[in-house]
């Protein structure tokens, strides 16, 4: 592992894309209806706004959740000729808008593009009573696109052509962030998409990991992380290593049809009583070895929860330089072997739990021997 300090921009020199971090994430799913109770029922968010056939729409119906600052919109297709109809067959449930938040959307437009992102739609302007937001798309890896969002002229909760559905605000917050989203790319895609985000988006490169630094006997993978906005937007990216086995990631690019995004970390504050609540509502998470835990006291030292409470609901924990971090993963969200969740509480470290690795792919080779992939 090896780790740079973020890039201190020299005075005088502006920044040609200021993020003012991620504004939501599409998903693009095969019953936006079915997975938006999944995700309510299960995790805790809560539905805020609706679109479809009774806003207008002919094609699609989206879904828009909330808690705390993360906004997933879930969209489904009506019919079965459209490009989500294409997509949803190809890729199973899957990300695919993740919408950044700028200042100028024509700016970040027209940088992007002539740094060399392919546009994907030019800035465009909607707008109803509450206002407008303009809105622009430049592709990235595999199908995914990033959208860029400025609602500044904008009074409403989510976007024109929504229809806003009362919140109820009374249950408590679980999660309140996304704090990375990783995305998988092929073998020997890695430093593409690293020097994309870099002469795209001018995002630094903060930590890389060797394969390495996190290998198993039968698994590898290689991981560069880039950030930008301040450290507000935070995207690893993975490529798989060669290992005795399948790796991973490959098992994701099998199963996805190609990259796309692996996971999106979400912050928690009590992770502790968030993945009790969430075990007793029936999310699986990855298994930790209990043998794992035997290590943490002498790899990690004093940390203010339970080392009891960790072990009994699986929660892994790391140290850096600079403070620990406890995490854990969920198993993949649907029926594909693809995307699925992290929750993540972070004590000061900066890292992405690279201690936990090995103890962590152990546990995600046993889930893939399991599905017959290893
Ligand atoms: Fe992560």
């Amino acid at each position: 592992m090896a780790t740079t300090p973020e890039a201190v921009r020299p005075a005088g020199e502006t920044d040609y894309m200021p993020l003012h971090g991620v504004d939501h994430v599409e998903l693009w799913v095969g019953n936006a209806a079915q997975a938006s109770y999944y995700f309510r029922h299960a995790f805790g968010f809560r539905e805020m706004a609706f679109s479809g056939l009774e806003t207008g729409l002919r094609d699609r119906t989206s879904r828009v959740l909330q808690q705390g600052d993360i906004r997933l919109v879930l969209t489904g297709t009506l019919h079965s000729g459209t490009d989500i109809a294409r997509h949803h067959a190809l890729h199973g449930d899957g990300v695919k808008v993740i919408a950044l938040s700028v200042p100028d959307v024509d700016r970040a437009y027209h940088e992007a593009t002539k740094r060399g992102a392919p546009g994907v739609s030019e800035p465009r302007t909607i707008e109803d009573d509450h206002g407008s937001v303009r809105l622009a798309d430049v592709a990235t890896y595999g199908e995914t696109i990033h959208r860029f969002v400025d609602r500044s002229d904008y009074g409403d909760a989510f976007l024109p052509g929504f229809e806003l559905i009362a919140v109820d605000s009374s249950s408590t917050d679980h999660v309140h962030d996304i704090d990375h989203i990783v995305g998988n790319v092929e073998l020997g895609a890695m430093n593409h998409w690293v020097s994309y985000y870099e002469n795209v988006f001018g995002m630094t490169e903060m930590i890389h990991f060797t394969d390495e630094a996190i290998s198993t006997e039968y698994s590898a993978l290689m991981s560069k992380v880039v950030t930008g906005g301040n450290g507000r937007v935070k995207f690893p990216i993975n490529e798989p290593a060669e290992g005795k086995r399948k790796s991973q990631i490959d098992e994701y690019l099998e199963f996805y049809e190609g990259p796309g995004a692996q996971h999106i970390a979400l912050t928690t504050h009590d992770i502790v009583r968030t993945v009790a609540e969430l075990r007793q509502r029936g999310i699986r998470f990855l298994q930790t070895p209990e043998s794992y835990y035997e290590e943490v006291p002498g790899r990690v030292g004093d940390i203010s929860e339970s080392l009891e409470d960790l072990q009994r609901l699986g929660i892994l924990v790391d140290r850096d330089d600079e403070g620990y971090l406890l995490q854990i993963f969920t198993a993949p969200l649907g029926d594909r072997p693809t995307i699925f969740f992290e929750l993540i509480e972070r004590h000061g470290a900066r890292g992405f739990g690279e201690g936990n690795f090995k103890a962590l792919f152990e546990a995600i080779e046993r889930e893939q021997a399991k599905r017959g992939n290893l």
